[in-house]
């Protein structure tokens, strides 16, 4: 994928208007939204249709999928079929249930992204020991995006000498979780940034200065 600027706006917002607002004071800076569960349970799965029509943006949900092969098979195809670009999936669950969603994304002709480690500090206690086995069934997979986390990198660095340099990898946690943009994209193909940007007085300004940052 592609993604403008190597930034993906967070869009955790949970009004659908106050979350347009910030697209269309932010104009064509990115064009790569990240909608999770905040706004899709708050406004709808038609919020993907929505932002692709009016904004033409690429739209890659954050579902973090984790459940049985044949429940994340409809998960994705749901996703999908309602104009998502691209899906994020738990690998913790293992093969087979990432498989699923791997395959609807190839039906689909759309991205998988397999999560391999969260940002978060609750994070080191469980997900952190598997994340290098979770980058390694990714890759023996044959899956070329991954999520790995801005706030520890060391970990993300970890990751991307074993996902190799041909992978493409996003990463949370600039901003308000401490990761810092420019050593990110060191190791990171796009930056995902959220609350700095839609929390901040001015969406805009925010947005262009970590574009400048990463320069
Ligand atoms: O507001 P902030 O910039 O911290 O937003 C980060 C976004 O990335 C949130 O949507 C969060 O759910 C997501 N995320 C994360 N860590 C991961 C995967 C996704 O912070 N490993």
């Amino acid at each position: 994928m592609k993604i403008k600027n190597n930034l993906i706006l967070a869009m955790d917002i949970m009004e659908l208007q106050k979350a347009e607002k910030v697209c269309e004071t932010i104009g064509n800076q990115i064009d790569t939204i990240k909608i999770g569960y905040p706004l899709t349970l708050a406004e709808g799965i038609k919020t993907i249709k929505i932002f692709k029509e009016n904004y033409n943006y690429q739209i890659i949900c954050d579902y973090k999928v984790a459940d049985i092969p044949a429940t994340n098979s409809k998960i994705a195809e749901q996703t999908f079929k309602n104009g998502a670009d691209g899906i994020i999936t738990h690998g913790f669950v293992g093969e087979d249930s990432v498989k699923a969603c791997q395959d609807k994304a190839d039906e689909y002709n759309k991205d998988l992204f397999l999560l391999t480690e969260m940002s978060h500090p609750g994070a080191k206690r469980f997900l952190q020991k598997d994340a290098d086995e979770i980058a390694k069934m990714g890759v023996e997979m044959g899956i070329k995006n991954y999520v790995a986390p801005a706030t520890r990198i060391n970990r993300l660095k970890e990751i991307r000498e074993i996902v190799g340099k041909d992978s493409f990898i996003i990463s949370p946690g600039v901003g308000k979780q401490g990761g810092e943009a420019k050593k990110t994209l060191e190791y990171a193909n796009a930056i995902i940034v959220g609350r700095s940007i839609y929390e901040s007085e001015n969406p805009k300004k925010a947005t262009e200065d970590i574009i400048k940052s990463t320069k």
